[in-house]
C-alpha cells in the first residue's frame, strides 16, 4: 500500500489538471449555508492549501456563473429529458445545501471547452462541473443530489480525467460529510463513481416513487481510505474484511432481479452492499454480488 505523498503522485499522474493552476475548487453557497470548518473531518491532503473560489446564489453578481452552471446541467442530462428545472436548482438545492466543483480560469479556457460551454471575458472563472448536496433531517447524513461533469460532453482526448470523481470528492471533503444517501440509476455510468466513497449499502433497488422506477437508493458512510482506489485500481481490502458475499446476485438490467431484492430490503434481510471494486471492474449491465457484513447484526 502506497502512503499519501505516493498516492497523491499517482492521482496527479492520471489527472494532471487537478494541479493546474487554471482550474480550481468552487464552492456557490449563501452566505447563511457555509461550512464552518471545511475539511477538519477527513485525514485527506488532496484539497488542502487550495482556497476555493466562493459564489453566492442570492447575489445578481453571481448570476452569470449559475448560468453557466445550468448550461452544463441541461446539456448533460437535456438529450435524456432530465434537465433540472430551475426550480429545483433554487428550492431544493441551493437554499437548503450547497453547490461544489471545479472551475477553470477563463482567460486560458482551451478551445475544446470554449466551443461547447456557455463563457464569458467578463467572469473569472468557468465551471467545468457540479455536485449538488443537501443536509438531511438524520444527523450527520447529507443527500447527493446531482452530479455532471463537461467530460460528458467533450471528446475523450479532450477530457479532464476523474473531473466527476473529484467534483463530488472535494464536496463530501469540504462539508465534513461523515454519511452519503444518493440516487442513481442502475444503468448510469455515475454508479462506477458513487460506490468509490465508502462501503455502499443498498436502500432501495427498486424504487417506483422516482421519475425512474429503475433507480438505486444507496448510503455510504465516507471512508476517505477508499477514495484512491478510484486511480489505483487496488483491491479494497478495508472492504474485504469487512464484508462478504452473500451468494446472491443482482441484475441491473432485469426488473424482476431489482424487485427480488428490494422485498428482501423490504423484510429486513439486509444490509446490502455493493463492492465499488466490481462495480468498476465490469459492463453497467453485468450481475452484481450483493454482499452482506461478516459480522451479523445481533
Ligand atoms: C457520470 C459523470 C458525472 C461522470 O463524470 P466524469 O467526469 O465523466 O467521470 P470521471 O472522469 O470522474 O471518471 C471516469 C470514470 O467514470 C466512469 N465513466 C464515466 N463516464 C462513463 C461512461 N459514459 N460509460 C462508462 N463509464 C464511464 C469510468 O469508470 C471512468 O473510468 P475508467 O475509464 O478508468 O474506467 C459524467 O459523465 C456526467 O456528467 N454524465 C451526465 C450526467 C449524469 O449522468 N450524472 C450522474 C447522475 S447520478
Amino acid at each position: 500500500m502506497m502512503k499519501e505523498g505516493g498516492l497523491l503522485q499517482e492521482l496527479i499522474q492520471k489527472s494532471p489538471w487537478f494541479k493546474s493552476s487554471d482550474i480550481r475548487p468552487y464552492v456557490y453557497v449563501r452566505a447563511e449555508n457555509h461550512i464552518p470548518t471545511p475539511g477538519q473531518k477527513h485525514n485527506l491532503s488532496w484539497f488542502q492549501g487550495v482556497e476555493p473560489i466562493y459564489k453566492n446564489p442570492l447575489s445578481l453578481d453571481d448570476l452569470e456563473f449559475a448560468e453557466q452552471i445550468y448550461f452544463i446541467e441541461s446539456s448533460a442530462f437535456g438529450p435524456a429529458n432530465l434537465a433540472m428545472p430551475r426550480w429545483v436548482f433554487y428550492d431544493c438545492a441551493v437554499v437548503p445545501g450547497f453547490v461544489a466543483g471545479f472551475a477553470h480560469r477563463t482567460s486560458t479556457l482551451p478551445a475544446a471547452l470554449k466551443k461547447i460551454l456557455r463563457h464569458s471575458p467578463d467572469l473569472d472563472w468557468t465551471p467545468l462541473s457540479l455536485f449538488i448536496i443537501i443536509p438531511t433531517m438524520a444527523r450527520g447524513e447529507w443527500a447527493a443530489h446531482n452530479l455532471c461533469s463537461v467530460n460528458s460532453l467533450l471528446a475523450p482526448a479532450d477530457q479532464f480525467y476523474g473531473l466527476g470523481f473529484l467534483s463530488k470528492a472535494f464536496g463530501l471533503w469540504y462539508a465534513n460529510v461523515e454519511t452519503c444517501v444518493g440516487m442513481t440509476q442502475w444503468a448510469s455510468p455515475a454508479r462506477k463513481l458513487h460506490s468509490h466513497y465508502g462501503p455502499m449499502e443498498i436502500l432501495t433497488s427498486y424504487t417506483p416513487v422516482h421519475s425512474h422506477a429503475e433507480t438505486l437508493t444507496y448510503r455510504l458512510k465516507v471512508n476517505v481510505n477508499s477514495w484512491m482506489l478510484f486511480f489505483t485500481r487496488e483491491p479494497d481490502l478495508e472492504f474485504l474484511e469487512t464484508y462478504r458475499p452473500s451468494g446472491m446476485f443482482v441484475d441491473p438490467k432485469d426488473r424482476s432481479s431489482l424487485l427480488q431484492l428490494q422485498t428482501q430490503l423490504e423484510r429486513g434481510e439486509g444490509p446490502y452492499y455493493l463492492s465499488a471494486a466490481q462495480i468498476a471492474s465490469q459492463g453497467l449491465t453485468e450481475p452484481l454480488s450483493i454482499y452482506t457484513p461478516k459480522r451479523s447484526k445481533g
